[in-house]
């Protein structure tokens, strides 16, 4: 079964389904294999290296960063349920009308995560949320903050040795694969679950000194309890195979990170909602579950704890003792 078939098969399962979800995830199917192409001629195409200009957070923009930020405004621009778009790449949302004139969703995305391990050839991705914004609300910033505004799906693309889309739309996770031979993602496996317990753990251990103690102390026990270690360096490909094999995926607060790397709306909160679907827990290194933080400002970071009940258990423990 192809996505496109999917989602229609839901909305048609839902009465009074007004196909808003199929116009949004055709627009970011396509926006997903026009960046997975670009991606893979990185190296025959000009695409690959830094631009002069940094992003809204200081970062270098890597040219791909910004083509994949064009391609997803201009794929989800002519659609016209999307109220709001809000890009890692652009300090300011994308208002593209108003609530009362049929703007009932806004769309986060990062058009490109793990951009600095384009170079190397190493797994990149596109993550995104949905959320409905509240009736009434005049659109903007305003909307988006709103408290009344809720994650309806979640998904990514990674784009790895296959390109591989995980979504949820709150009824489980679909995993789909990119078949290139006709150009459609299809269905790989429905209802994916995560396994409940993974003796690994993916961090950048390099900055272990930096961590909050309850951190350090998970692991000196993970080492003498015999865990494996995998990291990176691209949040997508750290989580799926998180959420694939089992596991635990920590960015936690750090002494010169106060509030973190990653940043709520457009990484921590989709991967939030796709782990719990899957059956795992994401919450911060306080304990907080990161689906039930509001944001504040559009590019807020957070603490990302997420992965297997069982090791986000064992992690806990740690944390609390160090509290
Ligand atoms: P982005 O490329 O969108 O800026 O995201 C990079 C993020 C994320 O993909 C990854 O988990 C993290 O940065 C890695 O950070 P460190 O290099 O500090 O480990
Ligand atoms: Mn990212
Ligand atoms: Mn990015």
């Amino acid at each position: 079964m192809s996505l496109q078939s999917h989602v229609l098969a839901g909305e048609r399962a839902h009465p009074g389904a007004t196909g808003d979800f199929s116009w949004i995830l055709s627009a970011i199917s396509l926006a997903t294999k026009t960046i997975g192409n670009k991606v893979r001629r990185a190296r025959i195409e000009d695409v690959l290296g830094e631009l002069a200009a940094e992003n809204t957070h200081g970062e270098r923009q890597q040219k791909l960063d910004v083509i994949a930020n064009n391609v997803i405004k201009s794929c989800l621009g002519s659609r016209a349920n999307i109220g709001v778009l809000v890009s890692e790449e652009d300090e300011e949302p994308t208002v593209l009308r108003t609530r009362n004139d049929g703007g009932r969703y806004a769309v986060f995305f990062d058009p490109l995560d793990g951009s600095s391990n384009l170079d190397v050839s190493v797994g990149v991705g596109t993550i995104f949320g949905i959320v409905r914004l509240p009736e009434g609300e005049k659109g903007g910033v305003d909307a988006i903050l709103s408290k009344d505004s809720h994650i309806v799906a979640a998904g990514y693309v990674l784009y790895g040795s296959s390109t591989v889309f995980m979504l949820t739309t709150g009824d489980g996770v679909d995993m789909f694969v990119l078949d290139h031979s006709i150009g459609s993602y299809v269905l790989a496996k429905r209802g994916v679950q995560m396994p409940d317990a993974r003796q690994i753990y993916s961090i950048n251990e390099a900055y272990s000194d930096r961590f909050p103690q309850g951190v350090q102390s998970y692991l000196g026990w993970a080492h003498k309890e015999g865990y494996s270690s995998r990291y990176i360096g691209s949040m997508v490909a750290d989580v799926h195979r998180t959420i694939l094999k089992g596991g635990i995926f920590i960015y936690p607060v750090s002494s010169d990170r106060p509030k973190g790397k990653l940043r709520l709306l457009y990484e921590a909160l989709p991967m939030a909602m796709l782990v719990e679907q899957a059956g795992g827990v994401a919450i911060t290194e306080s304990g907080t579950r990161i689906l039930d933080i509001y944001a504040t400002d559009l590019h807020e970071r957070t603490g990302v704890i997420l992965g297997s009940t069982q090791e986000i258990a064992y992690f806990q423990e740690h944390m609390n003792k160090s509290s």
